[in-house]
Formats: structure tokens, C-alpha cells, sequence
């Protein structure tokens, strides 16, 4: 054969190969169908529902018990040294995470410390949902050794006794009831309210979602790249995300195992399939004579799933607060997203019961379009400032 002729055909062939590689990759990806369409708006934070109402928390939406509850939040006397508040693990400026795989305060937790922006829509808190309220919740760390380290006696003298504490209190409480535990629980009811409104703020993703139901075509283009698109794309199909993170918070606020591996020395968690069992025993549950809700409408409890299947199963998390959040995960095992997206990428098998997700066998190309993706749903957390 000439030599000329080997260079043409192989020339041919590479531009042949190349012609095969930007099929699979064209620039500019397809329009959404109608299907597709339905499944952005659902994911769009205009889907966010009113915050359903907590019967349990008679205070949970005035204003006067959210502010007293930031303030309490805030507030490091609430600690067996005077230096640790909630606010120690759960920074405002790092999305009300601490940046630790786990916790510290007096001592080191077991877990890493989850955001707490949009949580209160969820029915379970927690990594293994022991409690079911954000109420019942905020008492839990006070007494923890490890956390605040402070006994409920301290925190409920702290309150009657400051006398501008006591004046907030004897407001929202009228009726003045002392009793510890009482005095106790509205101290986590005030709390609470405060956490009611930590919101997540429109994204970007969520404007590019209006402007595709507004046909608006040049502003999608300024809003998300194509990379992002391709992302999306994957997150809504052939990469399963939604099985678990759907809805406007991307979480389904259920338990899944995803064969997250434990540190080198620790137990594998059992997760979920204690936690249950402990919220369903806990003092301050949605049964319990502290509940401010006269007919204990406790349907949560009532259908809760108890069965072995929930071993290694962990809340699944909001997809909204990935921005300076790492590490990630319940002992915050993967330090970035792109360890993230490649733990999903291969899936392993679980250390302790199964792991739901399979294997993706996606480009590393395609998981980094997945990792841009998820930094379009990063926006500043909506909280009051009084
Ligand atoms: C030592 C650090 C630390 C302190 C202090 C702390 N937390 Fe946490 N917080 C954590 C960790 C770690 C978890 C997860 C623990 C688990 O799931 O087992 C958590 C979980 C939560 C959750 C559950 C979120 C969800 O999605 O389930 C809320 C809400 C919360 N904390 C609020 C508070 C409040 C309110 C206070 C103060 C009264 C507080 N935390 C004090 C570390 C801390
Ligand atoms: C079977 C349910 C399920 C599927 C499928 C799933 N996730 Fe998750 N995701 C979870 C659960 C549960 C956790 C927490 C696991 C843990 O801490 O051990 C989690 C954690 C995460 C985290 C860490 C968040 C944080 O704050 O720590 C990211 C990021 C994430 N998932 C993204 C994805 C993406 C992207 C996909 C698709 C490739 C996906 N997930 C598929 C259930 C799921």
C-alpha cells in the first residue's frame, strides 16, 4: 500500500473516532420533554410546600419564641463550661455544618454534624431519626457529655433566673408553668421555632427552572452551562439520584443504605434500625405529656418501620447545602464531592446490611458534569437577622 494512502485511512479512521465521541458528547443538550419538564418543576423550590404546622410545639411559629430560640441557640452559658453552643457545630457561615468528619465539643461525637437549613420539613431527626420533632431534638445535645455537656437542672435555672430570659419566657409561656421538664421542652420548642426559619434561597438551578417554563432560552443559557445541563440530565436519569433525593429539598426524609464505609476501628453504624426503637421510647416524643397537641396526632410513630432491612440506613440528606459543607456522609467519611460521586459510581457492597444504590459505571467525565450540577443548587440559607 502507499504511504499516502495509510495516512488517508488513517486519518479517516481518527476522524471517523472523533465524529463517534462528539455524538455521544454533542455540545449542546437536547430540550426537555414533557416528562422531564414535570420532574424539573418538581425539584424546583417553588414545589416547597408551606412548612406543614407542628401540633406538638405551641409556639413553633411566633416570631418572639424564634428570636428567643436564636438567641438560646447562640448562647454558650447553655454548656457544662460556658463555651459550647449549638452554634459551635453548627456554623452559620459553613451552612450550619462545623467542617469535621466528627463532631467536638467537650468531647468527640460519634457522627458528623448535618446542616440544619430546611430541616424542619423533616419528620425525623437525626442521621437515624431518634427523635421526631426539632423540639425533642434540641434537648438531646444539651445533655449529651460530649456536646453541651450541661444537665437539664443547669439549663432550666439559667432560664428562670436571668431576668431577661425569664421576661421572654413568662411572655411565650403564660400560664407560667415551671415544672423542670416542662420548662425544659419549651426551651426546645423555642429552638425550634428559630430552626423553622432557616430556609435554603432560591438557586441557580431554581432559575433556570423558571426560565425553561417560561421558554425564556437565552436566559437558560446564561444560567446553566451546558456541562450543567448534562448533569442534571444524568441526576434525573440514568444516575438514579432521585430514588432517594427528590423533591424540592432532595431528600425523600426516609432511611437508605448506601454502603457508606465506616473508619478504620469503628462498629459499622447500625443506623436506623436502633434509631427507631429509641425515638419510640424517647421522654419527649410526640406522645409523650409534653406534646402540646391534645389529640397526639402521632402518625408518624404509629407507622413507623421498624424492620431489619433499616440496619446501615441513614437519613438521606438535602442536596441544598453542598457548599461548604464537606466532609460529607454521617461520619463525614468522603471529604469531597467528587469522593462522593464516585463511592455512587461503584457502589460497594455494604458493610453492614445492603447496599440499595447500584453501581452507575458513569464517565469520569460524566461525574464531574453530576458534581457541577450539584453546585447549582448552592444559595445563601435564609435566616432572620433579629
Ligand atoms: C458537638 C457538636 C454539636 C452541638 C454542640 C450541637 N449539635 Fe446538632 N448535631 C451534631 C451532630 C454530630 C449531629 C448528628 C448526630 C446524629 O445524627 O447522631 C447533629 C444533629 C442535629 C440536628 C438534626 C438535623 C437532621 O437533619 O436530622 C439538628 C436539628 C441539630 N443538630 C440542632 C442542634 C441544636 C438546636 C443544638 C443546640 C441545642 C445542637 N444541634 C448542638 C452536632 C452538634
Ligand atoms: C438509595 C438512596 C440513595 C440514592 C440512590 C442516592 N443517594 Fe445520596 N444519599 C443517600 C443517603 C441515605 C445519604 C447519607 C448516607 C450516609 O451518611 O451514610 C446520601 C448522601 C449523599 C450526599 C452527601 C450529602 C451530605 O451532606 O453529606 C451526596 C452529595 C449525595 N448523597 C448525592 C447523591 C447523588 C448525586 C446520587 C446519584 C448519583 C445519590 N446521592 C444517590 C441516599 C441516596
Amino acid at each position: 500500500m502507499k504511504p499516502h494512502l495509510v495516512y488517508s485511512i488513517g486519518l479517516i479512521v481518527i476522524v471517523a473516532a472523533a465524529v463517534g465521541v462528539w455524538q455521544r458528547w454533542p455540545s449542546t443538550p437536547p430540550d426537555w420533554n414533557v416528562a422531564e419538564l414535570a420532574i424539573l418543576k418538581s425539584l424546583s423550590l417553588e414545589s416547597l410546600p408551606v412548612l406543614p404546622k407542628d401540633p406538638s410545639n405551641a409556639v413553633a411559629d411566633n416570631p418572639l419564641a424564634a428570636k428567643f430560640g436564636r438567641q438560646l441557640f447562640f448562647d454558650t452559658r447553655l454548656s457544662a463550661n460556658g463555651e459550647i453552643s449549638c452554634a459551635t457545630c453548627h456554623q452559620e457561615e459553613r451552612r450550619f455544618t462545623d467542617g469535621l468528619q466528627k463532631s467536638q465539643a467537650i468531647g468527640v461525637t460519634d457522627r458528623h454534624a448535618p446542616s440544619i437549613v430546611g430541616t424542619a420539613y423533616s419528620p425525623w431527626q437525626f442521621w437515624d431519626g431518634r427523635r421526631d420533632s426539632q423540639w425533642a431534638q434540641a434537648l438531646a445535645p444539651l445533655e449529651d457529655p460530649n456536646e453541651h455537656g450541661t444537665s437539664r437542672e443547669q439549663v432550666v435555672d439559667l432560664i428562670l433566673n436571668d431576668a431577661e430570659y425569664r421576661a421572654v419566657y413568662d411572655k411565650l409561656f403564660a400560664g407560667g408553668r415551671t415544672e423542670l421538664n416542662v420548662v425544659f421542652g419549651n426551651i426546645g420548642k423555642s429552638i425550634a421555632a428559630f430552626e423553622r426559619t432557616v430556609m435554603p434561597s432560591p438557586s441557580r438551578f431554581d432559575d433556570y427552572v423558571q426560565a425553561v417554563v417560561g421558554g425564556d432560552t437565552a436566559r437558560q443559557g446564561e444560567l446553566l452551562s451546558d456541562d450543567e445541563k448534562w448533569g442534571l440530565r444524568l441526576f434525573i436519569g440514568d444516575a438514579n439520584c432521585m430514588q432517594c433525593h427528590n423533591g424540592p429539598l432532595f431528600t425523600n426524609h426516609e432511611f437508605h443504605n448506601t454502603g457508606v464505609i465506616s473508619f478504620p476501628g469503628d462498629v459499622p453504624d447500625k443506623a436506623r434500625v436502633a434509631g427507631v426503637q429509641e425515638v419510640l421510647a424517647a421522654e419527649f416524643n410526640c406522645r409523650s405529656d409534653y406534646s402540646d397537641d391534645p389529640e397526639r396526632q402521632c402518625a408518624e410513630l404509629e407507622f413507623a418501620r421498624t424492620g431489619v432491612e433499616l440496619i446501615g440506613a441513614f437519613k438521606t440528606p438535602s442536596l441544598r447545602n453542598l457548599e461548604n459543607t464537606a466532609p460529607f456522609m454521617h461520619k463525614g467519611q468522603l471529604a469531597t464531592l467528587a469522593d462522593v460521586l464516585r463511592h455512587y459510581n461503584d457502589a460497594p457492597d455494604s458493610m453492614i446490611g445492603h447496599n440499595e444504590a447500584k453501581p452507575l459505571n458513569l464517565s469520569q467525565r460524566e461525574l464531574r458534569q453530576l458534581e457541577q450540577f450539584l453546585m447549582t443548587l448552592a444559595a445563601p440559607v435564609v435566616t432572620p437577622t433579629t
